[in-house]
């Protein structure tokens, strides 16, 4: 990897001042900034490449055509999956979850089960609860234990011959915790259960290979892992993408149209109804060169260690509760904690008063805040492109914000 310096300069949204003070950028699990390669293949598309792919017969047509299909084919590689055909593109995790919920790649009857667990994104666990709803199948929850992690036994207990689905995320939005998700595709095989992922917080920031997972389909973003907004991904094994149908219906897609019906062309680009984000496309695939440049596993390394610093530095804060596991190996770059009994979002204001972006709120996991015994957190997430200086100065500040607090009675 670069040296941090030379990896910010790549990397403009950084330098720039918020209300006052150098801004701090630690919202990365929101979404990650663009590094000039990025940009520029934006610009440059809209520029000199934008025409519609799969349909001009001209010369730049067949250009832009097979740049966007050399992105499937870098997508597959960044993933270890077998093949590009494999790769559908959709407009990030949540469309491609909610094609693996709703494309048929499972049918459900009453009294199956669908087995999600606690510590869920909203958008891999409503479509699922909405699947439930209209199938009669019945959604259960894999409880997660004190110390922020799967709880192993319940999921073995939870998961019978009638669980149908097991859809986990690789890594948690909120505990940051990384799942071993290898072993929960294993026993779940075993059980008969399709085996989804959400890979939204790990694709780009751990090495991904979904050969070694072993899952049926894994959903992940673009605009998580460096590239543009509007563009994922939806990985599926062949046979289970075959299986399944398109969501949306109409141009491109087809193979041949008459009055009376309709044929559609493969997979993957059966699910590619309309003209698709061709420009997230290239981004993508920018972003994903950039990744790869640096090295995933060396930005996997510096994220667990800028985050263990976070977390090491938060938890000797008297007041300050950091939620998931402690273990540097067993989480990702996601730190979640709350300030006494602060509301998050005083804290994040003031936060963001001393030149610091993060989130505050429920983190689209509103079961598991329910299961933390708390209405929100903070959370900080950091990018390899952090610096200890700016997790440092995080820590000063939340001490700050509890000094100041705790004057006024507070906290
Ligand atoms: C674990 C996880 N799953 C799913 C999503 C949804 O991703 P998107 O909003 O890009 O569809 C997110 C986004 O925060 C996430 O962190």
């Amino acid at each position: 990897m670069q040296s941090v310096d030379a990896v910010r300069a790549d990397f403009p949204f950084l330098n720039q001042i918020m209300n006052g003070h150098p801004l701090i950028y630690l919202d990365n699990a929101a979404t990650t900034q663009k590094p000039r390669p990025v940009l520029r293949a934006l610009r440059q598309y809209y520029t000199q490449e934008n025409v519609n792919v799969h349909r001009g017969g001209y010369a730049r047509a067949a250009a832009t055509t097979a740049e966007y299909e050399e992105v499937r084919t870098r997508v597959a590689h960044l993933i270890n999956a077998p093949s590009a055909r494999e790769v559908v593109f959709t407009k990030g995790t949540t469309e491609a979850l909610n094609w693996a919920a709703f494309g048929g790649a499972v049918s459900l009857k009453p009294g199956d089960e669908i087995l999600v667990t606690v510590m869920e994104h909203h958008s891999n666990l409503v479509p699922w609860q909405v699947l439930a709803a209209r199938s009669g199948a019945v959604l259960r929850f894999v409880e997660v234990t004190a110390d922020g992690i799967l709880d192993w036994a319940d999921f073995q207990r939870k998961l019978s011959a009638r669980t149908r689905v097991v859809a986990v995320s690789a890594t948690s939005n909120v505990l940051g915790t990384v799942n071993p998700v290898t072993a929960i595709a294993r026993i779940a095989h075993k059980a008969g259960a399709l085996v989804v992922v959400d890979a939204a917080q790990a694709v780009g920031h751990m090495p991904v290979d979904v050969q070694k997972w072993g899952a049926d389909l894994v959903a992940f973003s673009g605009h998580k892992m460096l590239g543009p907004t509007g563009i994922g991904v939806l990985w599926g094994q062949r046979a289970v993408l075959e299986r399944m149908h398109p969501l949306e219906y109409g141009g491109e897609m087809i193979s041949a149209v008459t009055r009376d019906e309709t044929t559609f062309k493969e997979v993957p680009w059966c699910f590619e109804g309309g003209t698709q984000n061709i420009a997230g496309v290239i981004g993508l695939g920018k972003a994903i060169q950039y990744l790869e440049r640096q090295g995933i596993g060396a930005i996997q390394a510096r994220e667990q260690q800028l985050a263990a610093r976070l977390a090491t530095g938060l938890r000797a804060l008297p007041q300050v509760t950091v939620y998931g596991p402690v273990s540097g190996k067993q989480r990702n770059g996601v730190v979640a904690f709350n300030v006494g009994s602060l509301h998050a979002h005083d804290v994040a204001t003031a936060l963001d008063a001393q030149g610091t972006a993060v989130r505050a709120g429920h983190h689209c996991a509103q079961v598991l805040m329910k299961h933390l015994g708390v209405s929100g957190t903070v959370r900080a997430s950091v990018a390899f492109y952090n610096t200890t200086a700016e997790v440092d100065a995080l820590v000063a500040q939340v001490e700050r914000t509890e000094a100041f607090f705790k004057k006024y009675g507070m906290g």
